[in-house]
């Protein structure tokens, strides 16, 4: 079945503890990191992990969109993240990282920006839990999705099935009502979506609605 993580990136920031429960039935909560340097954006760090970890039961799914993950993504598994996402393009040493992540107690998962390549990272895909394919250039959520990204989440769970991996894969960026079923076709099982569930009336309903698509 179909995973559905929605983006606190576009919840009220002043109320979060109450934007997390609002989102009930949704697989994980997924924490958009920004650091202003690898992305053009800032968001949150450690200490709202933290206090965000403590104030829901839903398990949290941190993307960290910073330089020098190798330094910080530990320090996310221990504020309480029970998986953490590095970028493929920041970090010095993916497979080392994966490792101290996976050793630590949390499922590790390196992110792709649309123009990098999945094919060089083949042989570290049994490293990973989970692959992120951007389908929008990361840093801002509302952003429309990026269609031509659609070949590469098709040959990304080409390469898994290939290997016989449990890897999941996972998509982030313009992910709604009218782009989750071409994600889906492609192989995505893990759907990242901000401004489709906490833009919505009934945040609830939008998870289930999601859901059902992408399972169709
Ligand atoms: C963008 C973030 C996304 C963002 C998605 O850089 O990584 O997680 O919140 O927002 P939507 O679903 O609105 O595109
Ligand atoms: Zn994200």
């Amino acid at each position: 079945m179909a995973q559905i993580n929605p983006s606190i990136l576009s919840a009220d920031f002043a109320r979060l503890a109450e934007e997390a429960k609002a989102v009930r039935g949704a697989d994980w909560l997924h924490v958009d990191v920004m650091d202003n340097h690898f992305v053009p954006n800032l968001t949150l760090g450690i200490p709202v992990v933290e206090s965000l970890s403590r104030a829901t039961g839903t398990p949290l799914d941190c993307h960290l969109m910073i330089e020098s993950p190798d330094r910080w993504a530990p320090q996310y598994v221990e504020a309480g993240a029970g998986s953490v996402t590095f970028h493929a393009e920041a970090a010095a040493a993916p497979v080392r990282l994966a490792r101290e992540i996976r050793a630590k107690g949390a499922r590790a998962s390196m992110a792709l920006k649309p123009a990098t390549p999945v094919e060089p990272y083949e042989d570290l895909l049994p490293e990973l839990d989970m692959l992120l394919v951007m389908t929008v250039e990361p840093g801002f959520g509302g952003q429309a999705f990026l269609d031509i990204m659609l070949p590469k989440i098709r040959r990304t769970r080409e390469l898994i099935n290939k290997h016989g991996l449990e890897l999941w894969l996972q998509v982030d960026g313009g992910v709604s009502e009218s782009t989750i079923e071409r994600c889906a076709e492609a192989g995505a099982d893990v759907f990242v979506a901000g401004s489709a569930v906490y833009g919505a009336e009934d945040p609830v309903q939008a998870v289930r609605t999601l859901r059902e698509q992408a399972d169709r």
